[in-house]
C-alpha cells in the first residue's frame, strides 16, 4: 500500500503566513492502478508567492508544481522511470488518470532535474518571456529589478547582461548584493532593507531607469516609474510586498509618472505565453550549458518542512529558487 503525505490549507491566510495555516494528512492510495493510470512519486516540489496570493479553499490540498519521477504505470506512453513536471499539489505520491497533462521533462543531461520548477520552468519562462517582451531591453539601457536574488529576478538581470543592458538589482540583504554583483555580474546593487530607494536610484541609477521589472510593487512601484527616462517600459510581474498586508499601501498614484516619462507599463504573466515555452527554455539550456546563464537554488530538505521553506519567501530566506526535495 502507498500512504500519501499531503499538506493541506487548515485555515485562510490572514497576514503573515505561519504553521498554524497548515496541518499534514496521509492518504492511502490503492495498489491497483486502472488502465491508463501513473503513480507520481514527488522528487522536488515548489513553493512560489503566488500561494499565498491566490490561496486554494480551506480545507484543501496546498496548490503547486512538482517534479516526480513515474513509480508504477498502466500507460504505454509514460513508462515507470518517465520524470515529469506537473501542478500535483504539496503531495508526495498522486494517481494520475489522465497523464497526457503531465509535462515530460526534458533531458538536461548533468543538470539538476529541480530547474525544470526554476530556470527552466514557470519562473524562468515568465522572467524570459515577461522582461523580453514587456521591456523590449536594448543594448546600453539601463534595467531596474527588484526582489533581484529571488527566482525570477536574479534570471531578469541576468538576461539583461546578456542583452547588453546596465542591470541595477535591489535584495534585502548583503549576502544577496554580493551574489548579484559578484556572482552574477549586476553592474550595481543595494540592500533595500539599509538604503532609502530615492537614493539607491540616484545613486546607482544616476543616468535614470530604460526599463523596470517589478516583483515586489506598492508604493515602490510609483517611485520607481518617477525615475524613469523618457518612454522608458515597466513589466509589472508581481507584488511580493503587498501579499500579507491587511492594509495595502495607499500612496501616490501611478499615472503621474507615467503620463510624464510617456511610459509603457505591462502587467505580465508566465503561464501566459506556455504555448511559446519551447522556444524560451531552448533559449535558457543554451545559455545554462554556455555558462552565460547561472542557477541558484534554496533546497529544503524533507517534505515535512515544506510549510517553512514557503513561510520563509517572504522574509528573504530563500536566495535563488526555493525547492524542497523530499
Ligand atoms: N506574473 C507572473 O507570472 C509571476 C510568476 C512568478 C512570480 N511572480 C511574482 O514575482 C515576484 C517574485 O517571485 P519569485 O518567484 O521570484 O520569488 P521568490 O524566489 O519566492 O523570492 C521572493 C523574494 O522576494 C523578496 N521579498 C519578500 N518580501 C518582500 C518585501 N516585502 N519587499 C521586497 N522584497 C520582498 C525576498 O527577498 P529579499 O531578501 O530580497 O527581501 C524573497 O526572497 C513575486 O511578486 C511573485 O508573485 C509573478
Amino acid at each position: 500500500m502507498v500512504v500519501c503525505k499531503k499538506w493541506i490549507l487548515a485555515k485562510a491566510f490572514s497576514g503573515h503566513p505561519d504553521s498554524s495555516n497548515f496541518r499534514m494528512e496521509t492518504e492511502e492510495l490503492p495498489d491497483q492502478l486502472k488502465e491508463g493510470e501513473v503513480l507520481c512519486e514527488a522528487i522536488f516540489l515548489s513553493v512560489d508567492p503566488y500561494m499565498r496570493l491566490f490561496p486554494v479553499p480551506p480545507g484543501s490540498v496546498m496548490m503547486g508544481e512538482q517534479v516526480a519521477r513515474i513509480s508504477k504505470s498502466e500507460n504505454q506512453n509514460f513508462p515507470v522511470g518517465t520524470i515529469v513536471q506537473s501542478m500535483l499539489g504539496w503531495r508526495t505520491h498522486t494517481i494520475v488518470s489522465d497523464p497526457s497533462k503531465l509535462n515530460k521533462v526534458p533531458d538536461l543531461g548533468d543538470l539538476p532535474k529541480s530547474l525544470a520548477l526554476g530556470a527552466m520552468g514557470m519562473p524562468g519562462m515568465t522572467a524570459y518571456f515577461g522582461f523580453l517582451e514587456a521591456c523590449c531591453p536594448k543594448n546600453g539601457e539601463t534595467v531596474f529589478v527588484n526582489a533581484a536574488a529571488g527566482a525570477v529576478g536574479n534570471i531578469v538581470g541576468q538576461i539583461a547582461k546578456i542583452k547588453g543592458c546596465k542591470v541595477v538589482g535591489s535584495a534585502g540583504s548583503e549576502q544577496k548584493c554580493k551574489w548579484l554583483k559578484e556572482g552574477l555580474g549586476f553592474d550595481e546593487v543595494f540592500n533595500y532593507k539599509t538604503t532609502p530607494l530615492e537614493k539607491a536610484l540616484k545613486d546607482h541609477a544616476p543616468q535614470g531607469v530604460d526599463c523596470f521589472f517589478d516583483n515586489v510593487g506598492g508604493e515602490e512601484t510609483t517611485n520607481v516609474l518617477k525615475h524613469m527616462n523618457k518612454c522608458g517600459r515597466a513589466a509589472i510581474c508581481g507584488s511580493i510586498s503587498q501579499y500579507n498586508k491587511e492594509e495595502k499601501d495607499k500612496g501616490e498614484l501611478p499615472y503621474g509618472p507615467m503620463l510624464m516619462n510617456m511610459l509603457r507599463v505591462k502587467g505580465i504573466q508566465g503561464w501566459h505565453h506556455v504555448q511559446k515555452w519551447p522556444e524560451g527554455l531552448k533559449q535558457m539550456l543554451l545559455w545554462i550549458k554556455e555558462g552565460k546563464m547561472k542557477y541558484k537554488e534554496t533546497v529544503t530538505e524533507g517534505f515535512d518542512n515544506m510549510v517553512s521553506a514557503f513561510i520563509g519567501l517572504f522574509s528573504g530566506q530563500n536566495i535563488g529558487k526555493a525547492i524542497i526535495k523530499v
